[in-house]
């Protein structure tokens, strides 16, 4: 176990140290995206193309990062990203990320391809109360799943729409990534999966087998009217897609390309994200993610219309790096530079972050 003096100093020091600590496979997984990873990288690139002005000489006196999303109140707005198996970063997998989210009084999301069983993670730590799911197939399947969720004390729902089939991820194809066989989704275990036929002669196995299994508008609308909790729906890009998201009654939408794993070439997260804020209006609840590297990406990204970010990658190396403790150290970092970034931009209120503060350069 790394002593604190022991740990990275910056983002970018535990974004190399995790990489070069990582098992090919792992780092394969983890680290990279579907296809050229264009989309991974250009969801990084948008920011690092924002300019922000910088406005002195106001006053700053009891500022603070405090926000709220559906009424809940945050310490600083942004939350862990669901991602999959974190038992394959550290041995005590999830339970260590909810520990380290906590110890900042930041929320996680869980994922629904948790290794460790959700009752666990949820009694670990206070703040692990949102639960992602996917569709499981079927109407009955989903709703059981998001009922698990609920009766461990999860409250708040994220359906995941952009994964309906996994991205072509070459660098795990070539990895030859595979799961340990000690490894698994466990919160998943009793939700067989279906088994597909083979297609018939002249058949596509995506169009012919697994496209029936697959959700549609009317399925998201029937659980997010059933369940009786709120359901934000994550992976929207288009702005019509976020409209059709409220008129079903979605409490709010993650601007997402699943952090550039699914389909290659799709826009980066930060330059859609004005069109759909401007689309839904200011008050709907946009949230956004991909590509936040740092604590000024998260000033960006509320400039532009966000109501709180999601963090992927940066705490995905903080668990690898110094477990409960690394993740800790990690959403520090991203708060302790979206404060210098408020103070410096004469923001002593996240109200006070408006969309005039950044340019996008071309
Ligand atoms: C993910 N993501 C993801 N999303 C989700 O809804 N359910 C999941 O189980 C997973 N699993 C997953 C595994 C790994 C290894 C990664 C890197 C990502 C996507 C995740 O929630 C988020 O959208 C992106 O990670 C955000 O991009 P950044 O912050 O990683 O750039």
């Amino acid at each position: 176990m790394l002593e604190p003096d022991q740990l990275p100093r910056t983002l970018n020091d535990y974004y190399n140290r995790a990489r070069d600590s990582m098992s090919s496979e792992n780092r394969a997984y983890f680290l990279s995206g579907a296809g050229g990873e264009e989309t991974l990288l250009a969801n990084e690139e948008a920011f690092v193309r924002a300019r922000i002005t910088p406005r002195p000489l106001r006053e700053m006196g009891g500022g603070s990062t405090a926000t709220s999303v559906l009424g809940q109140r945050l310490a600083a707005p942004l939350l862990i990203a669901p991602f999959a198996y974190h038992r394959l970063l550290h041995p005590s997998g999830e339970i260590a990320t909810a520990q380290g989210a906590g110890a900042q009084s930041i929320k996680m999301i869980l994922s629904a391809q948790s290794s460790v069983e959700l009752t666990n993670v949820q009694a670990a730590a206070q703040g692990c109360d949102w639960f992602q799911l996917y569709w499981m197939g079927s109407r009955q399947a989903t709703l059981e799943l998001a009922e698990m969720a609920l009766a461990a004390g999860f409250g708040t729902l994220v359906l995941t729409i952009d994964a309906p089939v996994q991205g072509v991820r070459d660098r795990e194809i070539e990895a030859g990534f595979q799961l340990p066989p000690d490894m698994s989704a466990v919160n998943l275990a009793r939700f067989a999966p279906p088994r597909f036929t083979a297609p018939d002669e002249g058949q596509s196995f995506i169009f012919d087998r697994i496209a029936h299994h697959l959700p549609n508008w009317d399925d998201v609308a029937w659980l997010v009217e059933t369940v009786q909790v709120p359901v934000l729906l994550k992976g929207i890009l288009h702005p019509e897609d976020a409209a059709r998201a409220v008129s079903i009654g979605a409490a709010g939408v993650i601007v997402s390309n699943h952090g550039g794993r699914v389909l290659d070439r799709a826009p980066a997260t930060l330059d859609v994200l004005p069109t759909i804020v401007e689309r839904v209006g200011p008050d709907y609840p946009v949230l956004m993610d991909g590509g936040i590297r740092r604590g000024v990406d998260i000033f960006v990204a509320l400039a532009l219309g966000a109501k709180a970010v999601l963090i992927g990658r940066p705490v995905v190396c903080g668990l690898a790096v110094a477990g409960e403790l690394g993740v800790s150290h990690v959403l520090r970092l991203l708060r302790d530079e979206l404060e210098v970034s408020m103070l410096l931009c004469g923001c002593a209120s996240i109200d006070d972050i408006t969309p005039d503060m950044v340019h996008l350069k071309l």
